[in-house]
């Protein structure tokens, strides 16, 4: 049966296993997926061992996607810009390495919130590895603006100029937004510390979606807050299930529904 796994350190966490079990029972897909724990040092040769015997693709979690960006014989190009890789598919012997995080969030915040990105205002809250991930998919839905605002200014300056010649980017520090954003997404890594990134609350409308990156049991304090200012709002779930769906898609060519997978892990959440 051909074979599959998810890589990080810690890995036991990890749900992508049960995801791409439901998604092969519902294709008909014959496949087995399980976690795989690599030394904190030994990625690479974790990957070489598993490709060997005979390994047909494999998610990539916290902390080895710079490094499968840097083990892939051939990247597409959101991977290429995204500076990570979170899935790699062994094909001939050659490994190819993708980023599905990215268009994950795009397919939760578009089809599944029902929010369009096109000719919108968006703001990006962070310039770390998660922000850069998702800032091609975003753009490729051709928003009115997005600006990418973060903690230490110099970081969302630099990223906002790579990614220029793929839309309207650009950078500004917290306290110089202005004016109320269509869609808000949390790529900070604020949440897990509860801290709030410190917005100016005229960020916010009515018709604002506010999406964090994070989910959980409970609402993140990002989400809580905004929530309190009239927004919408979103927790990252639907992205891990979506860019479960693009690595399923990529490995096996047929796209999986999300919404029952969805609905079950947010049942385990509750
Ligand atoms: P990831 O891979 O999850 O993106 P990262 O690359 O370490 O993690 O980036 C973390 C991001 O969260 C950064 O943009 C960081 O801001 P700085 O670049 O200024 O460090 C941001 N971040 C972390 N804690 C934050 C907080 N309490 N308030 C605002 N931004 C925060």
């Amino acid at each position: 049966m051909d074979e599959y796994v998810v890589i990080g350190n810690p890995i036991a966490h990890s749900k992508s296993p049960e995801i791409h079990a439901q998604f092969a029972a519902q294709t008909g897909q014959q496949l087995h997926y399980d976690r795989l724990l690599a030394p904190l040092h030994g990625f690479k040769a974790a990957v070489q061992v598993f490709q060997r015997r005979g390994g047909r693709g494999a998610n990539v979690t916290v902390p080895f996607k710079l490094e499968a960006h840097a083990l892939a014989d051939q990247l597409t190009e959101r991977a290429r810009l995204a500076g990570a890789v979170n899935t790699l598919k062994f094909e001939d012997g050659r490994i190819l390495g993708d980023n599905t995080d990215g268009a994950g969030l795009v397919t939760d915040i578009v089809v599944n919130a029902g929010q369009a990105l096109a000719g919108r205002r968006v703001l990006l809250l962070g310039a770390g590895g998660a922000s850069r991930g998702a800032l091609l998919p975003l753009l490729q839905q051709k928003p009115a603006e997005l600006v990418i605002v973060n903690r230490t200014q110099t970081k969302a300056a630099e990223l906002a100029a790579q990614f220029a010649s793929h839309g309207p980017v650009k950078s500004a520090a917290y306290a110089e937004l202005d004016g109320v954003f269509d869609v808000i997404v949390n790529a900070t890594s604020a949440s897990l510390t509860d801290d709030l990134p410190p917005l100016p609350v005229s960020v916010y409308g009515s018709d604002t979606l506010a999406y964090d990156m994070m989910y959980g049991r409970q609402p993140t304090i990002f989400l809580q807050s905004a929530q309190q200012h009239g927004a919408c709002v979103r927790d990252g779930l639907g992205m891990l299930v979506e860019q479960a769906a693009e690595a399923f898609h990529l490995w096996r060519g047929v796209r999986p529904a999300t919404a029952e997978v969805f609905a079950s892990l947010r049942a385990q959440l509750a």
